[in-house]
């Protein structure tokens, strides 16, 4: 038997993976990030071919990495993460700097970040695995600590959308049960689920101003389930 709670358990970290140029950047989420070699050193990186940025990659022929830090704001793991480039201008507004290939890298939120040259593209299926050479990296701020899947699953209340590998159907984990739908709300962009039942404030007495944690959208983008 497969129980999908079992893959919960491994260790990952989140950053994000960026491509393109000055003119045309952009990037998304990632956890499949990990080094594979040492000598030279390499790195995988795990895209979804729906993704826009495996398009810009494949055509870069490389990327940067950004080491997201444990208390990245909703707003760089909501874009990053949940929306496409193919629709809105992530890069707009933040800290860029641009690596030797030209990429886009990443410093808000950032803690380090390395840059490399894809040497080999291979075909998982659903998503493409580019590996790359790194060619420099950088210490951003030595004082915050990486942030990890397990405390963006847990502290963070986030969760994978469908074009991340990790993406596990609901239907796949145990069933809740019909009353505690009652009262759970769900965020249409991300989501992420508030469940009055353990949440100290029901959903409907949240100020309107209140966002969604996972990935900032307003509370009137909920629906209940
Ligand atoms: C926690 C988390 C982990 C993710 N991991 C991956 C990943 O490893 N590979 C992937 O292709 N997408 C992953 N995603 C999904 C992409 O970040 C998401 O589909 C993004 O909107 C794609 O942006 P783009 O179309 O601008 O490239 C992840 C998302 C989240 C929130």
């Amino acid at each position: 038997m497969i129980d999908f709670k079992a893959l919960f358990k491994i260790s990952y970290g989140l950053y994000i993976v960026s491509s393109g140029d000055k003119n045309h950047g952009n990037g998304f989420i990632a956890n499949t990030v990990f080094q594979v070699t040492s000598k030279p050193p390499k790195f995988a990186v795990c895209c979804n071919k729906n993704n826009y940025t495996a398009e810009i990659i494949k055509n870069t022929r490389a990327f940067s990495v950004s080491i997201l830090q444990q208390e990245a704001t909703p707003e760089i793991y909501g874009t990053f993460g949940y929306k496409s480039g193919r629709d809105v201008n992530k890069m707009e507004g933040l800290n860029l700097k641009y690596g030797e290939t030209g990429v886009p890298i990443v410093l808000n939120d950032t803690i380090s970040y390395f840059e490399c040259k894809v040497v080999e593209t291979v075909d998982l299926g659903t998503h493409l695995m580019f590996i790359g050479e790194l060619i420099q990296s950088e210490v951003i701020d030595d004082t915050k600590e990486p942030l990890t899947y397990d405390y963006f699953r847990k502290v963070k209340k986030g969760a994978a959308p469908k074009n991340a590998p990790t993406y596990i159907d609901k239907s796949n984990l145990e069933e809740q049960t019909e009353s505690k739908n009652r009262y759970q709300h769900q965020c249409t962009i991300c989501k992420y689920i508030y469940n009055d039942a353990v949440e100290p404030i029901p959903f409907s007495e949240l100020p309107d101003n209140w966002v969604c944690p996972t990935c900032g959208a307003a509370k009137s983008e909920f629906i209940k389930i």
